[in-house]
């Protein structure tokens, strides 16, 4: 594997068919699956490491988000990545940076976290044009992204695939996240009743009821930002947010369909 930092020295290794899979680093189990397809799938894998400040809302949330290169630059290499980008934050946004790309609705997800979009869509269409993939990978974990991906994709007219995989999850059933690790023990357990009342939510669909209102009541005392239906291209995913302690966490389960 070889680790670059410059486009210019990106655009010297690129070959082939190329699988892309953009992430921010604190690499888990969730990101490996993605580089695993991308390995079954492509040529070359590229991944990319870039922490992106602009799609951070709140300071503290980036001051404190994980950062270890050389781990990450272990599990991606084992993982069968071809090529790690890790660019600085002015080759990414260099002086003068005014051009961001802004999809209108963004769901409850956008709603509660404001410019969060913006800034992930801005970054991933400069990522797609810098490497220029057939096929780029992103988790079901996070849906509304995926589904402001392929927006964006869509309205674009970008010559990419987007390819979204199931959600990677602990032997407990929360689901692997970077935040993860900023719970206490006595948090992680709260932490599990997001995974839980999706369950039920997705259960009381089974059964013709109301999901939505389903895992509202078995949120258990759980605070969630919302509960709401995503179509994810026909897919329909039942997502909720929750603030377990400091920590903000996210999950969903698939109601209806299945991920393509
Ligand atoms: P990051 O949180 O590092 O996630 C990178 C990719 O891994 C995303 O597509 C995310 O959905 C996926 N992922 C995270 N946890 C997962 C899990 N438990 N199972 C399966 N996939 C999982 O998402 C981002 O970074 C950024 O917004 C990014 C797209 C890189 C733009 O900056």
């Amino acid at each position: 594997m070889r680790t670059v930092r410059t486009i210019e020295e990106l655009r010297g290794e690129l070959r082939g068919e190329i699988g892309l899979v953009p992430t921010m680093g604190a690499l888990h189990g969730g990101h490996l699956s993605l580089f695993h397809a991308a390995r079954a799938e492509n040529e070359l894998v590229v991944a990319s490491l870039f922490v992106n400040a602009a799609q951070f809302s709140e300071q503290s949330d980036l001051a404190a988000y994980p950062r270890d290169e050389d781990a990450d630059a272990r599990l991606a290499e084992d993982a069968g990545v071809d090529v790690l980008f890790v660019p600085g934050a002015g080759e990414i946004y260099p002086p003068g940076f005014s051009t961001w790309v802004d999809v209108e609705d963004t769901g409850a997800e956008g709603a509660a976290r404001a410019g969060h979009f913006r800034g992930v869509s801005t970054v991933c269409v400069k990522l797609f044009n810098i490497v220029r993939p057939r096929r780029a990978y992103f988790g079901q974990k996070d849906a509304q992204q995926a589904v402001v991906i392929r927006r964006v994709v869509r309205d674009l007219n970008l010559p990419v695939e987007i390819r979204v995989l199931p959600t990677v999850r602990d032997d407990d059933g929360l689901a692997l996240s970077s935040r993860n690790a900023r719970l206490s023990r006595e948090e992680r357990a709260r932490a599990l009743g997001l995974p839980r009342a999706l369950a039920e939510g997705a259960q009381a669909h089974l059964l013709g009821g109301d999901a939505v209102a389903a895992t509202r009541a078995a949120l258990n005392g759980l605070s969630a930002d919302y509960v709401e239906l995503i179509d994810l291209d026909g897919v329909t995913i039942l997502a909720s947010a929750a603030r377990v302690g400091a920590t903000r966490l996210i999950d969903n389960v698939i109601l209806e369909g299945e991920l393509t």
